[in-house]
């Protein structure tokens, strides 16, 4: 494999000195880019495209080749790692994601651990191993998986939820399912990283999408936990060079100081807090990632300008940055508006290392 032409993300991920904020955006390939969309009518849907490695190869290197940006991140989904344990995942246009057999009662959660998921996921690792391949070394590529809280609570809802009442209700009425289900995931996704890792994934990102629907003692149990157990056996393989770990609570707020306690390398943003403020309570444990909103792209040129400022302003001088959106970015934004937050963010951010 030839060595890394741009680093710059590896290196702030692990705080070490760089001449620029690295950047990436969150659901960088996908919906708002023509040629995504022409690529998945090609495929016909969005699972066909998720597991034919051709194609996701092709949709991963589609904003790497728009923009200038500073990683690629495979393109599947978090949803997968269920798709694999037999609950029958199927796309709609418009509605988001659906389970024809969620996880409901004992037997469910026995019937998943006799699964054996990795196994199924095959396509994953030889979509990672032919982005390798494609890019040449000139950016690093990133892995990823869902937290085993986020998982449970599409494969407890059986689709996206606004109240989790289902997950919620098994959370207080039979806590002993629940960590049963979460005890399996986490398995999965320590085995799932590390295969992705394996075929050729340089980093890796955990997103916990729900975590901040959940109490502090609940997050703490049910979210927290299980990360910090996924962190810890990463950790323990001692992979070389290092894969930086990255965590992502979507509303995570006070929490985030133990977050970055789990060992993790860098923690995720979304644009609720400040980054000044998250560095005040990560102190210099962890490198951050983020935070602005997803929706300043609605806005014209010159706001999206100052915006970037602001984030790089609050997070201040050193290295541990890499600028991303607060979460995933929207399909309605004019790509012409990613162009201008990528140059924002090349001339601005030298002033601050
Ligand atoms: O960042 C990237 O470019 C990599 C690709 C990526 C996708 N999903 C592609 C996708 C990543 C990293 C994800 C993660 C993911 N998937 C998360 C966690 C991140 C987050 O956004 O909070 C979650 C919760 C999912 C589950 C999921 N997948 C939902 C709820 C939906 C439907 C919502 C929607 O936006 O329509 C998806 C579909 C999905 N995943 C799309 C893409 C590009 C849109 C599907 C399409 O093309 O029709």
């Amino acid at each position: 494999m030839p060595a890394l032409q741009n680093d710059i993300l590896i290196r702030a991920l692990l705080k070490k000195p760089v001449p620029r904020t690295p950047l990436w955006i969150m659901r960088q390939a996908g919906r708002y880019l023509p040629e995504y969309r022409a690529t998945r009518k090609r495929a016909g849907g969005f699972l066909t495209l998720c597991k034919t490695p051709e194609l996701a190869c092709e949709v991963t290197l589609q904003p790497v080749e728009r923009f200038d940006l500073d990683a690629a991140i495979l393109f599947s989904d978090i949803l997968t790692i269920p798709d694999a344990m037999g609950l029958g995942l199927s796309f709609t246009e418009g509605e988001g994601p659906r389970f024809s057999k969620p996880v409901t009662c004992m037997k469910d959660v026995q019937r998943i651990a006799a699964t054996q998921p990795l196994e199924g996921l095959d396509y994953v690792y030889d979509a990672v191993r032919l982005v390798r391949q494609e890019l040449g070394g000139r950016v690093p590529l990133i892995g990823f998986s869902g937290s085993p809280w986020t998982l449970a609570t599409y494969m407890v809802e059986g689709q996206t939820s606004r109240e989790f009442r289902k997950i919620k209700g098994m959370l207080y009425a039979h806590p002993e399912l629940l960590e049963h289900l979460l005890e399996i995931l986490s398995q999965a996704v320590v085995e799932y990283l590390l295969a992705q890792v394996r075929a050729g994934a340089q980093a890796v990102m955990v997103f916990d999408t729900w975590g901040g629907v959940l109490s502090r003692e609940a997050y703490l149990n049910y979210s927290l936990k299980p990360m910090r157990h996924v962190v810890t056996e990463l950790l323990k393989t001692g992979t070389q060079p290092v894969v930086p770990i990255t965590l992502f609570t979507k509303g995570v707020g006070q929490e985030l100081a133990d977050l970055a306690a789990t060992g993790c390398h860098a923690v995720g943003l979304d644009w609720t807090m400040e980054m000044d403020q998250a560095r005040a309570l990560v102190g210099s444990r962890v490198a951050l990632q983020g935070n602005l909103d997803p929706a300043v792209l609605y806005g014209p040129d010159e706001v999206i300008r100052r915006e970037v400022r602001k984030v790089l302003e609050k997070f201040g001088t050193g290295s541990g940055h890499v600028f991303n959106l607060g979460h995933g970015i929207q399909q309605y934004v004019d790509p012409e508006k990613v162009v201008v937050l990528v140059e924002a963010v090349k001339e601005f951010s030298p002033a601050y290392h």
